[in-house]
């Protein structure tokens, strides 16, 4: 899994990229990364990459050449007198406000791509030809305006990484959390099993896995309904879950509210 990051701040995504488990997941070639610094490509020697807007507003805007010669490196073609704009087995994301919001289901999606370019705009954000000509989606991490794209592509970079094999630990363990299921994981407890007068859950003292299975699956249904009442709705569970979910909740360990 590569990830090449077109930036004008690569420090940005170099620093938080290679702290942690990415680090190390960078550090032992499970996954690639590249910054590509947009002014590498600027159109003159003073270092221009953008320019005022075109129909009047303030701020400045990303201007395409520079652009569009970074994103030529990044897929391998600089100096080619071909040029595919939609390479197999890439696919170019540009972070942005207007894209789609990022979930885990398109985490996922973009877990099974060999390369993706992230391309980060800045000020005002970027000429919109190149962004037609190279980009295959927009995405967003949220409905709010950012300064950069930088901390956005880092986000995606984080999510899409402890997906690929070898990254975690445990591959099974993200299959446990929040999202990956189309709810919330349950909540989870460590040692003392009394903490400031509360005590954890019997149940997971017991030593009896299935019983914990299905306790933790109903306390994470619980929470869900709590927390995300719109994951919830799209549940399909049957009568009996239910009933025994009502059961549950009505248990005074575990009160719904
Ligand atoms: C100040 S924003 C530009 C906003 C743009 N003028 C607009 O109103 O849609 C600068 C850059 O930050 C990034 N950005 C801002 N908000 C973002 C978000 N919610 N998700 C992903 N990227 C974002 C984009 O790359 C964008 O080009």
């Amino acid at each position: 899994m590569r990830f090449s990051v077109l930036t004008l701040f690569p420090e940005l995504i170099e620093t938080v990229a290679r702290t942690s488990i990415t680090g190390r997941a960078i550090k032992n070639g499970r996954i690639e990364l590249e910054t590509i610094q947009i002014r590498d490509f600027a159109v003159n020697a003073y270092g221009q990459v953008d320019d005022s807007l075109y129909g009047g507003g303030t701020g400045m805007l990303l201007r395409p050449e520079p652009v569009y010669q970074a994103w030529l490196a990044a897929t391998g073609q600089a100096g080619l007198s071909e040029v595919t704009h939609h390479p197999e087995k890439t696919r170019t994301i540009f972070l942005s406000p207007k894209g789609r919001v990022l979930n885990q289901t398109i985490v996922e999606e973009l877990a099974a791509c060999p390369h993706v370019i992230l391309i980060c705009g800045h000020y005002e954000g970027i000429d919109q030809r190149v962004l037609d000509t190279v980009v295959d989606e927009d995405l967003s991490i949220g409905d709010y305006v950012l300064t950069g794209g930088e901390i956005a592509a880092t986000v995606l970079i984080d999510a899409i990484s402890r997906l690929v094999p070898g990254v975690l630990p445990d591959q099974s363990a993200h299959e446990q959390e929040s999202h990956s299921l189309g709810r919330l994981e349950h909540p989870q407890y460590t040692r003392p099993a009394t903490w400031m007068g509360q005590n954890v859950p019997e149940i997971l003292l017991s030593g009896h896995q299935a019983k914990i299975d299905r306790f933790q699956y109903l306390a994470s249904l619980k929470d869900t309904l709590v927390k995300r009442p719109d994951l919830f709705n799209q549940l399909q569970l049957s009568a009996a879950e239910y009933q025994e979910l009502i059961e549950f909740t009505c248990q005074d360990q575990n009160p719904l509210v």
